[in-house]
Order: C-alpha cells, then sequence, then structure tokens
C-alpha cells in the first residue's frame, strides 16, 4: 500500500493509472461501516484509494474536533489489511490555504436536519469532498447510507455542477444489538451506550409499524418520539428519497431519520424503506 500526504504527488501518482478507481473518504478511526465501504469499492474497481483528513471545516466552533478518535496507525493496519492501494493522508496545511474558496450547501436542503443544529457543517463537508474528488479524480466514490443527508447533498453537488463520478451508497453496517457503527461510538459510557440503542429501536418499531400497514408518517413519529424519551431529540422526519416530508411511508421512496443527543454525543441514524 503507498502511502501519501501531498495532493500534487497523489495526483501525478493517479494520473499514470488507467484502470477504474474506487475512492473512499473517511476522517479515520476506522470501524466495519468504513471496511464495508472499502470493500465495495474493491469489488467494482481495480485501484482503491482511500482518504483518512480530520476535515477541520465541517466541525462548528465548540464542536469535537479536538477530541475526535485519532487511531492513524490502527488506521493504516486496517486499510492495509483491506487491500488498499493508496492511502491519501494529508495534512490540514496540504489541503487548504488562506482566503479560500468554498462550496456553499444549497440554503434549504443544506440547513434542515443535521445542518439545522450545524448551520454551515454541510459547507466545509461539500468543500472538502470537492477538492478530494479532484484530487483522485475516481471513477467511483462511496458513501454511507447512514449520513443519509451527507450523501443526499454530495450526489446534489455531483449533479448540479456536472461532475463525472458516480456516487455510490453503501448500507449502513450495525452492531449485533442494532446500534449502528459510527467513529463517535467512542464517546459513549457503559450506561450511555444502553440509552443510544433507543435510537436504532425506535427505527425497528418504525419498521414494524409500516410492516403491519400503518403508513401514516405523524403516528410513526409520534410512536418513535414516545420511545425515543427521555432523550434530547433534534429530528424525528418521513422523508422521501429527494429529502421532501411524506405524509405516508412511500415503499421504496422513503427514509426515516432520526438525530438525538445522548449525554454530549450526537447521534444520527436511519431506515430506508
Ligand atoms: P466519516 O464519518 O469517517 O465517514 C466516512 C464514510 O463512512 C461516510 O461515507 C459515512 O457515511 C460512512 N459510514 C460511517 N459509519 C458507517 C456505518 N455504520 N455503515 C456504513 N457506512 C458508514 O463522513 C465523513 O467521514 C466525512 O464527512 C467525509 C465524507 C469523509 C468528509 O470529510
Amino acid at each position: 500500500m503507498k502511502i501519501i500526504s501531498s495532493p500534487r504527488e497523489l495526483k501525478e501518482y493517479l494520473k499514470n493509472i488507467n484502470n477504474t478507481v474506487g475512492f473512499v473518504p473517511t476522517m479515520g478511526a476506522l470501524h466495519e461501516g468504513h471496511i464495508s465501504l472499502i470493500k465495495k469499492a474493491k469489488e467494482q474497481n481495480e485501484i482503491v484509494v482511500v482518504s483518512l483528513f480530520l476535515n477541520p471545516t465541517q466541525f462548528l466552533k465548540g464542536e469535537d474536533l479536538e477530541k475526535y478518535p485519532k487511531k492513524d496507525e490502527a488506521d493504516k493496519k486496517i486499510c492495509q489489511l483491506s487491500g488498499v492501494d493508496v492511502l491519501f493522508f494529508p495534512q490540514a496545511s496540504d489541503m487548504y490555504g488562506v482566503d479560500e474558496v468554498s462550496i456553499l450547501a444549497p440554503k434549504v436542503r443544506g440547513y434542515v436536519l443535521e445542518g439545522e443544529s450545524r448551520a454551515g457543517h454541510f459547507n466545509g463537508v461539500l468543500t472538502v469532498v470537492m477538492k478530494l474528488l479532484n484530487i483522485v479524480n475516481p471513477t467511483r466514490a462511496y458513501f454511507g447510507k447512514k449520513d443519509a443527508q451527507q450523501l443526499n447533498l454530495i450526489s446534489l453537488m455531483v449533479k448540479q455542477l456536472f461532475m463525472s463520478v458516480e456516487i455510490v451508497p453503501v448500507d449502513t453496517v450495525r452492531e449485533k444489538d442494532g446500534l449502528a457503527l459510527s467513529s463517535r461510538n467512542a464517546y459513549l459510557s457503559k450506561e450511555e451506550r444502553v440509552q443510544a440503542l433507543k435510537v436504532a429501536s425506535s427505527l425497528r418499531t418504525a419498521s414494524a409499524m409500516v410492516s403491519k400497514g400503518v403508513l401514516n408518517s405523524y403516528e410513526i413519529i409520534t410512536a418513535m418520539r414516545e420511545m425515543l424519551a427521555p432523550l434530547e431529540i433534534f429530528y424525528v422526519e418521513v422523508l422521501d428519497r429527494e429529502f421532501s416530508p411524506l405524509s405516508h411511508v412511500e415503499i421504496g421512496n422513503t427514509i426515516i431519520l432520526v438525530e438525538v443527543k445522548v449525554a454530549t454525543t450526537r447521534l444520527l441514524d436511519n431506515i430506508w424503506l
């Protein structure tokens, strides 16, 4: 596995490669969720590039940038064992200068759900993803459905800015007890982790209601909110795949999304029905 930290060097290296390139952007502290993205990229492409970059511009003031888990050496091993061909491992100074050009998230879709409580977060995400895609110029790039709004906004950017990369969504990987894997789960104490399980179980309840024919969004949201209490709830929403609210679940076109705070940790999850 080649490890490259300079954007120019990576561009130079990839210029001579005529194979299909699959790209998996990450912020490190890799877990099985990230690994499933890498596996899918390996299945579908001849070369796999992973980036490991804790992007400062997507954290707001007072958020967890400083305490975000850092596991660089373990991450490098995981990438090597997963068959990654190139690991892009830049410093912030390799990625950003002064007086920067940046991408603005759309005024509506970028400022609802996670974007409402983290105003400006998605500007940082879209800008770094644009930079990374321009450096790697992949055939396909892989993003988790767990961060459904991020996936939606990146797909929108690629479409609206006429970019040629194919965005591939990947299913959420969960612990045996249902908790969606997340680098931020490391913040949870034993007791908080038990509280966190309510998120996945509220989504299982929603799915069971739909299986029994309860399609009314209000009924589903009410039942989920009752289950999540007394956690601080940022949102529980029933949306279509384009992120517009639905009064009734439409099978094959629905995402039910939740975000809560357990102690100081934000947890988000969703199911695609
Ligand atoms: P990060 O949180 O490290 O996640 C990297 C990728 O892994 C994202 O596409 C995310 O959706 C996916 N992922 C996380 N948990 C997952 C799970 N349990 N199952 C499946 N996929 C999962 O998301 C980011 O980094 C950053 O915002 C980034 C896109 C890299 C830009 O900085």
